[in-house]
């Protein structure tokens, strides 16, 4: 058996003990990895001046973490800039945010390069390969130039941009040349996928046939959706553990008998974290007799606190939840909770099980594993209702949440008063239709369709729908 080689920016070290604490995501690649045997690749999330050469390496069972440690100037091209500064945004639809940089596009290919040059040496010739994000798409085109012949896959996690918003980006071409280096792209929607086929037919003048093999620049490769699941029965497992534990019971106790509705973002621009203020401040505007009745928390950690943009988007949801809590806030409720810090997952399934409204509305996303997450921590005898952006790569799955566009902050708000009177009937109906869909598209069963179409085994067509 092929042993498996994982390449993502951040690397996630299984240290048994620590399990608890990873993303579903982390856990299921790393239960991959043991599966196999083999190898997770990239950065150590350290900058140090001497030893950008060096690989550190600790093995725990059959799988190696290989990282390397990036120089200040490295870091400043490839992570901050053009990674955080130039990509994110562009494929979040915020040009407005773009700041394109010579030098940092120069830095991301330059440390894609780097990383190529340490993963070659710990490659064997029948592994399989599977690179991850938008940090590292040069990677396929970089390790075939380089000779390497194995299998190489890539999933983006982000959106793929549509046509237009893909060609403001000055490096559209080189970036496009370089995903059509791998065997197989895998995206999050159909919606992603026909972005990057549309490039491929009106700008590289090449094509997708119905089983997604693409052609163009010479190559071809297969593209195909592949969308991102949990591990929902810990996810349920935690939520159902948690419903009585010290934690959840104070957040309970300090509600009262009234209504939660909570949001768990990481401080992001792409959140919609204003938008969704903005449609509570409605809310609470447009049907008085909430006030006092109602609680909005919105947990949201800090993230990339060295780039500007996101400095910026704390000081306004800062302003933004003052504002409602200056506006309505009573001797003895306050209506918002705005916390900057992050919990762990089983005490978020906590939280997610005593809440009446999971309110994800992202203004762009690629796939957002809260709302999933959410939904695997209701109690199925009272469940919650989940509100959620149809911008969100959710949306296309989870077609029994109410679906809001957030940019629309005054619907968005009437969709919060209709969730909270939702009958028990309907609210159990759409519970059990998502909940359904999540056990039978699970994190495994994302990592089993991918390596499987990877390593030539399965093809399911409905993968390849163009
Ligand atoms: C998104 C990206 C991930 C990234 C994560 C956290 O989910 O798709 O690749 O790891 O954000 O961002 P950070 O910059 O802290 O790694």
């Amino acid at each position: 058996m092929s042993r498996l080689v994982i390449v993502s920016n951040r690397v996630a070290v299984d240290k048994g003990a620590s399990r608890g604490s990873q993303g579903g995501l982390a856990v299921a690649l790393n239960a991959a990895l043991r599966r196999f045997g083999g190898v997770w690749f990239g950065w150590s999330g350290e900058v140090s001046n001497s030893t950008a050469t060096e690989i550190n390496a600790t093995t725990v069972d059959n799988v190696a973490y290989a990282t390397v440690d990036l120089r200040q100037s490295d870091y400043d091209e490839y992570y901050f800039g053009y990674a955080n500064r130039t990509l994110w945004p562009l494929f979040h639809y915020r040009l407005d945010l773009v700041d394109f940089h010579k030098r940092y596009s120069e830095g991301y290919f330059r440390v894609n390069n780097l990383l190529c040059s340490r993963l070659l040496p710990l490659l064997k010739p029948d592994d399989l390969i599977w690179v991850h994000d938008f940090h590292l798409i040069p990677m396929g085109g970089q390790l075939r130039q380089a000779g390497c012949r194995q299998r190489i896959g890539f999933f983006l996690h982000t959106p793929w941009p549509a046509l237009e918003v893909f060609r403001a980006l000055p490096q559209h071409e080189a970036i496009m040349r370089m995903l059509c280096a791998y065997d197989v792209v895998g995206f999050q929607t159909e919606r992603d996928f026909r972005a990057f086929g549309d490039y491929i037919y009106r700008e590289a003048g090449g094509s997708v046939d119905e089983n997604g093999i693409v052609n163009a620049y010479g190559t071809q490769t297969r593209a195909g959706v592949f969308p991102i699941g949990i591990d929902t029965e810990t996810v349920t497992k935690y939520s159902e553990k948690e419903a009585n534990s010290r934690l959840t019971q104070r957040l309970m106790t300090s509600l009262g008998n009234r209504d939660l509705i909570i949001g768990v973002d990481r401080l992001d621009y792409s959140k919609g974290l204003i938008q969704r203020m903005s449609a509570f401040q409605h809310l609470l505007e447009n049907y008085p007799e909430n006030r006092g009745r109602v609680v909005m928390m919105q947990i949201s950690p800090p993230s990339r606190s060295d780039v500007p943009e996101y400095v910026d988007i704390r000081q306004e949801l800062e302003a933004a939840a003052g504002h409602i809590n200056g506006a309505y806030a009573e001797f003895d409720w306050v209506p918002t909770r705005y916390l900057n810090k992050g919990f762990a997952r089983h005490t978020l399934a906590g939280f997610f099980r005593t809440s009446k409204i999971g309110f994800v509305t992202p203004l762009r996303d690629g796939m957002n594993l809260v709302a999933k997450e959410y939904i695997a921590a209701q109690d199925p005898e009272d469940p919650g209702v989940l509100v959620l952006s149809r911008f969100a790569g959710a949306a296309t799955q989870m077609t029994d949440a109410v679906i809001v566009n957030p940019y629309d902050v005054e619907s968005t708000g009437e969709a919060l008063q209709r969730a909270l009177h939702m009958p028990l009937e309907e609210r159990q109906a759409r519970w059990r239709a998502m909940y359904a869909d999540l056990c039978r598209h699970d994190v495994a069963d994302w990592t089993k369709s991918f390596l499987d179409v990877l390593s030539g085994v399965d093809v399911t067509p409905d993968m390849f729908v163009v």
